[in-house]
């Protein structure tokens, strides 16, 4: 069942039912300013961090759900109704949600009222801008009232959901004409503060949320709003909101655009004060005149459709399924700019307090952006690299305000080291910017102590070879990609975390995974040191990943697949000699060993692939191990903590299912590998959204397998590596286009499902439109460049501002 349609002209999808099975999701923001919205008004706004500087306030896991949002309450003639639906459900005779690139708008019609709000932050401002539209669509003249409504959180968000003691005697505000302060904390040592403005003369204001709302109501019938009248409170204290009382007269027909501005302002010390106790609102005053007309609204607007089309123009596809144009021309790469912007940190999900930046995260999620706004990926790429410590290792999260590494969590995940270099190598190959590596960076965000970022780099592929276990492989540390396979930690006690807790120092448990990244990713690190002149460095390396090849042929094949890991006590995880009730076979190394291409000339690639086919795969899509764990296991951590079938626990973890895609091209079967695309591509799954559930736009990080109850239930959606590695494995690898080293690679592998096709893509200044016929087999058979014919995948650089027309008969 269909709650919308995609509207692929506008770039938007459409849900024209405010009852979608969970609320759909948008995200508002490009770089500093960011806001959640939902297809009911539901979400809230931070700027930068989403722990520390948040500015409004949402209720997670509240009843009903999607709880707090900025509000617009409309009182036509005593009936009194919210257009969004949410809060107050009133029916409406007219409803429609357009989550847009960047903005989202939300239409909603009674009574012969209709009310169109649309949310968006302007490209390169601290601020939200909230347009109101009301039309009076009926025969008779309306004089009405219009309430605005928000909650200010008290900025640190964790800090506003407990530490009530406080928090009931901090909050401030100041109002002046059609502006609300909100100012709370900013007499000590906060530089910063927000504010709500309209671009209209108020009949009246609220700032205090008990007055506004009353006691023992809720946001569906809040007292100011029901009975038509503001009550000019000042917030002292307990919960500061802003609300404005606009009265409207409308003649029939007659239409009125109001603006609100939600801004973020931080004033340098010296200049904190207009006088003493009244904040100095320059910086607001300037903001607000921005956007005070709505030329101004329709401009900024303007600019920020025309940024995503130049962003999307990067890499964009021409074919006959029209499912696949939609998530590779709009919706993947859109999410992939979310998951750059937010890692792990903001959504329905992700309460924005929890984790930051994920080290091996953010360097994944550089994949799938880093053809969007490589100048960014460049600066993520030293924010990460400044956590890694001087033996490697690094810091598995970090904080985005601040940069600093997380102590909480610590390191010792020995995969991250890994995805730095994968990460740098994707940035050098789109950009040709070797420039990077001489770049000075700290570890551990220590001045006193940098060196180049090759010299990280060097050093994160050292800490695999420094860090091997008994059979030559690996070892795991606290987890690999999979944080709930924790094999030192041995955690027995509830209230501890599984990944931190523990960690016997034994050097027995190995991953069969990190090896698989370490012959795929090991590579890349030999061709940087060797363009840096190190030819020695580089056979050293291609040595040592040489050696790990064997290893994992030799002890980490288990006879029709890869296996998994060892344990702590030496014993194979993921294997056909598993018991009853563990998993036998895991799909982390079927997928990355392929990748590598281990196995691939022996055959066992290609077993490894068909024993994916017949244990995981599900019609929703790949399961990440089989049997589930039925039983909890100390020895094998938070894997086995999930019931069957959910999560780490043989759920569909849709980041690992284009391992397999890949792979699945690796050997040269591209109708098999857009098989599994199609079962998780969302735009895929728009028919089934009644049992889906989350947005059919955007990737999930979790479907949930055949052994859970829910098959084919989706959770945590939008802030997911998925997003990433979708978008990898589709565009560079079924479809085939990819920045190489010397080149941009042509290499289609999709199935006789797309014959025909053409790419457009945009690559270090130059643009190559590339028309391919394929008859479904592996192989390029012929490729021209410009009417040349050329031997091999690879076209070669072409000047900046070039066009180059590229034929490709794929076998
Ligand atoms: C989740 C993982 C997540 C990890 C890291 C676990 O509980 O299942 O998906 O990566 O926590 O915080
Ligand atoms: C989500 C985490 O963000 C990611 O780092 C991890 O690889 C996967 N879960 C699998 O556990």
């Amino acid at each position: 069942m269909r709650f919308g349609h995609f509207d692929d002209q506008r770039k938007e999808y459409v849900i024209t039912t405010p009852k979608t099975p969970y609320p759909w999701l948008n995200y508002l923001g490009n770089e500093q300013f960011f806001g959640l919205v939902s297809h009911q008004g539901g979400g809230y706004c931070f700027y930068r961090d989403a722990r520390l500087r948040r500015l409004t306030r949402y209720r997670y896991n509240n009843v009903p759900t999607d709880s707090g949002g900025r509000y617009f309450y409309l009182n036509d003639g005593g009936d009194t109704w919210t257009p969004t639906f949410m809060p107050m459900k009133k029916e409406l005779d007219f409803y429609e949600c357009r989550h847009g690139l960047g903005y989202t708008q939300i239409t909603g019609s009674r009574g012969g009222l209709r009310a169109e709000v649309l949310f968006f932050v302007p490209l390169g401002h601290t601020a939200e801008v909230h347009r109101v539209k009301l039309k009076n669509e009926s025969g008779a003249k309306k004089s009405l009232k219009l309430f605005s409504f928000l909650e200010f959180c008290l900025w640190n968000a964790h800090d506003d959901a407990t530490n009530f003691q406080r928090n009931f005697s901090t909050g401030e505000v100041e109002v002046e004409g059609s502006t609300i302060y909100h100012k709370t904390e900013y007499r000590e040592r906060r530089d910063h503060y927000a504010f709500y403005h309209v671009n209209a003369p108020v009949s009246g204001f609220d700032t205090d949320r008990e007055s506004f709302i009353g006691l023992y109501n809720g946001f569906g019938d809040p007292d100011v709003p029901c009975e038509g009248k503001s009550k000019n409170t000042v917030a002292s204290g307990w919960s500061p909101i802003a609300s404005h009382g606009l009265e409207v007269d409308l003649e029939p027909g007659e239409e009125k655009t109001f603006v609100f501005v939600l801004g973020y302002v931080e004033n340098p010390r010296e200049e904190k004060w207009e006088r003493p106790g009244v904040i100095n609102k320059r910086r607001a005053r300037d903001l607000i005149g921005r956007f005070e007309r709505t030329e101004q609204v329709s401009a900024a607007l303007a600019d920020l459709a025309a940024h995503w089309e130049r962003l999307l123009s990067n890499y964009s596809i021409e074919s006959k399924d029209e499912k696949l144009n939609r998530m590779v021309n709009i919706w993947n790469p859109y999410q992939c700019m979310v998951t750059f912007n937010m890692s792990r940190s903001a959504s329905l999900f992700e309460s924005g307090i929890g984790r930051g930046m994920g080290f091996r995260d953010s360097n994944q999620d550089l994949l799938g952006f880093v053809h969007l706004v490589p100048e960014r990926a460049r600066e993520r790429i030293i924010d990460i690299a400044s956590t890694q410590f001087a033996d490697g290792s690094a810091y598995h999260q970090y904080q985005p305000l601040t940069k600093r590494g997380n102590n909480d969590v610590g390191s010792g995940f020995n995969d991250d080291p890994l995805w730095l270099i994968l990460g740098v190598a994707a940035y050098i190959k789109e950009t040709g910017d070797y420039g990077i590596l001489s770049e000075l960076v700290p570890f551990d965000n220590d001045p006193k102590n940098v060196a180049t970022l090759f010299d990280h780099l060097k050093r994160s592929f050292d800490h695999v070879s420094n860090n091997l276990g008994p059979h030559g492989l690996p070892l795991i540390g606290r987890a690999d990609w999979n944080d709930c396979l924790n094999l030192n930690c041995f955690s027995e006690t509830p209230d501890e975390s599984f990944q931190t807790t523990g960690n016997r120092t034994g050097r027995t448990a190995e991953s069969v995974f990190i090896a698989g990244m370490f012959v795929h990713i090991g590579p890349e690190y030999a061709k940087i040191a060797e363009y840096r002149g190190l030819s020695d460095e580089a056979a050293r390396a291609r040595g040592e990943i040489e050696k790990m090849e064997k290893a994992v042929l030799e002890h980490g094949w288990d006879g029709e697949w890869f296996l998994r890991a060892y344990d702590f006590f030496g014993n194979k995880v993921g294997s056909k000699s598993c018991k009853e009730g563990e998993s036998q076979i895991l799909i982390e190394p079927q997928g990355y060993c392929v990748m590598a291409g281990i196995g691939v000339r022996t055959g066992e690639a290609l077993k490894a692939l068909d024993s994916v086919k017949e244990r995981l795969d599900t019609r929703y899509g790949i399961v990440l191990n089989n049997p589930p764990y039925r039983e909890y296991h100390v020895e094998l951590g938070e894997i086995s903590s999930y019931p069957p079938g959910y999560k780490e626990n043989a759920g569909i973890f849709c980041h690992n299912n284009p391992w397999v895609m890949i792979a699945e091209t690796v050997v040269g079967r591209g109708e098999r590998a857009f098989e599994y695309y199609k079962k998780i591509a969302p735009a895929y799954l728009e028919d089934i959204s009644e049992i889906h559930r989350t947005e059919p736009y955007v990737y999930s990080q979790m479907i949930a397998g055949k052994d859970a109850a829910r098959h084919g239930e989706a959770k945590n959606s939008w802030l997911t590596g998925t997003a990433a590695w979708n978008f990898v494995a589709i565009s560079q690898h079924l479809l085939g286009v990819r920045p190489e080293w010397d080149g941009l690679c042509v290499q289609p592998c999709i199935g006789k499902d797309v014959p025909e096709f053409t790419i457009t893509r945009k690559c270090r200044g130059a643009t190559y439109r590339i028309h391919v016929r394929s008859s479904g087999g592996k192989g390029v058979a012929k490729l021209t460049v410009d009417g040349q014919p050329i031997t091999g995948h690879v076209v070669p650089y072409a000047r900046a501002g070039s066009v180059v027309e590229i034929e490709c008969e794929a076998s």
